[in-house]
């Protein structure tokens, strides 16, 4: 994809996600919790971890996050509104808007990034995938995951104007994996549930 096409795409992303807060600040059901639950269990993360949450929205991840006493949870997002309702919600969050392919952000400073449904929003996912790879310290995990799963996300494209494209298969993220030294370590592609951990190389 040309730079324009994807700086094009953003745009119209960050419009449309300013005017979805309320349709994002709702409480989920049990059963999404705990698919949400898995996903952040899929990171091990430890006491003192440094973790961003890309593409946060209003926050759904973070108290499950912060069950596990990170030192601090970065958070960024294109749309300002949705980091407004962030802040109100969980001010500790250091939040910043910005697109996660010019993250704001020093190299090796991050344990485990997040990008919870929202990779599929991403217009330049190889890349969003290079800055997170330039992020993370070595060993350090990119979790990309859908709490509804592939299916959920193929019924979105067919009802949105919204940039939306399918999640990759194991298949198809494994050669982006590979050229940024990242392993994937874990995939489920289950009826209602998205989950691939890719382990940046030691
Ligand atoms: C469907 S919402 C998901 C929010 C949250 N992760 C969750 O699990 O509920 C997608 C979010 O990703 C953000 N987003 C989309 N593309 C992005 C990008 N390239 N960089 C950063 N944020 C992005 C949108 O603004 C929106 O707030």
């Amino acid at each position: 994809m040309k730079p324009e096409e994807a700086l094009r795409i953003a745009a119209h992303q960050r419009q449309r996600f300013n005017q979805l807060v309320e349709t994002f600040d709702v409480v989920q059901p049990d059963a999404v919790i705990d698919r949400l639950r898995q996903i952040v269990a899929a990171a091990e993360l430890q006491t003192g971890d440094v973790v961003l949450d890309v593409g946060t929205g209003v926050g759904v991840l973070i108290p499950l996050i912060g069950s596990y006493c990170p030192s601090v949870i970065l958070a960024c997002d294109l749309s300002e509104r949705m980091l407004a309702r962030l802040h109100q919600k969980h001010a500790h969050v250091w939040a910043m808007q910005a697109d996660i392919v010019e993250a704001p952000l020093a190299a090796a400073i991050v344990d485990v990034i997040f990008m919870n449904a929202m990779f599929g929003n991403i217009a330049d996912k190889p890349a969003a995938c290079r800055e997170a790879a330039r992020v993370l310290r070595p060993g350090g995990r990119l979790i990309v995951s859908h709490p509804e799963g592939r299916e959920f996300v193929a019924r979105l494209r067919t009802n949105t104007d919204l940039f939306i494209e399918p999640l990759p298969t194991r298949e198809e993220f494994e050669p982006l994996a590979a050229g940024l030294s990242f392993q994937v370590t874990a995939y489920r592609d289950e009826p209602k549930l998205y989950l691939l951990v890719a382990q940046k190389n030691l």
